[in-house]
């Protein structure tokens, strides 16, 4: 007979991501859904894409740099895919197998949003490196932060010196929205859409009615 223990199986984590244009309020509000799933008694890991770890986040400095403002846009595909792999496998899947509820700033929807919709690469093609770098795996709720692009861009550059993306016409921040929003049409059961237009307050509220749904 077998007397060892039995083999608890642990419950894995949910993987949620957030999305939307620049000067959606992204960074804030995230903070904020932070809390309160911390508060409701989950731990979490707070990540972001491009980035999440010291090799990404170097990745990432490529990306976003002016220093390279002709970037091909298949090696920028490519290099938003290699700085995925390496945050996919070292730090995402780790901590939602170990139960942890992994909030990522980003993830391929803004492959499919901005590489896709704004740059014309073809949604096939982004498939196969997502099928390639994440087998399975897709978020589990995903919360697009949806505002008028002009409205966004405006916002980001009043923050300061822009990145090799804010610099981007109006036109590609249009398509990155509308892909977004095609998507998130197109997924209901994953997508929750906030109007990030009005003040934080009423942002806010929005995101705690969503929030209660989940929790
Ligand atoms: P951030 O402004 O959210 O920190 O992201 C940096 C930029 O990277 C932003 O302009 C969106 C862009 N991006 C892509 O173009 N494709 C992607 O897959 C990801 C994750 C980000």
């Amino acid at each position: 007979m077998n007397n060892s223990p039995k083999n608890i199986e642990q419950t894995k984590g949910l993987f949620i991501t957030f999305e939307g244009v620049e000067g959606a309020g992204k960074t804030t509000n995230i903070e904020y859904i932070a809390e309160k799933i911390k508060a409701a008694g989950h731990e979490i890991l707070l990540t972001r894409e491009p980035g999440g770890t010291e090799l990404s986040e170097a990745i990432r400095e490529l990306l976003i740099s002016k220093e390279y403002p002709e970037m091909h846009i298949n090696t920028e595909l490519l290099l938003m895919f290699a700085a995925r792999s390496e945050h996919l496998n070292k730090k995402i899947l780790p901590a939602i197998d170990a139960g942890k509820w992994v909030l990522c700033d980003r993830f391929t929807d803004a492959t499919f949003a901005y590489q896709g919709g704004g740059r014309g690469i073809s949604e096939t093609n982004i498939s196969i490196l997502e099928d390639l770098v994440q087998g399975p795996l897709r978020p589990d709720y995903t919360f697009l932060f949806d505002l008028n692009a002009e409205i966004g861009l405006a916002r980001a550059r009043n923050r300061g010196e822009t990145d090799r993306f804010e610099q981007q016409h109006i036109d590609f921040f249009n398509r990155v929205r509308a892909k977004y929003l095609t998507m998130a049409e197109a997924q209901k059961q994953r997508y929750r859409i906030v109007n990030a237009e009005p003040n934080l307050d009423m942002v806010q509220q929005q995101i705690s009615l969503l929030l209660s749904e989940i929790l």
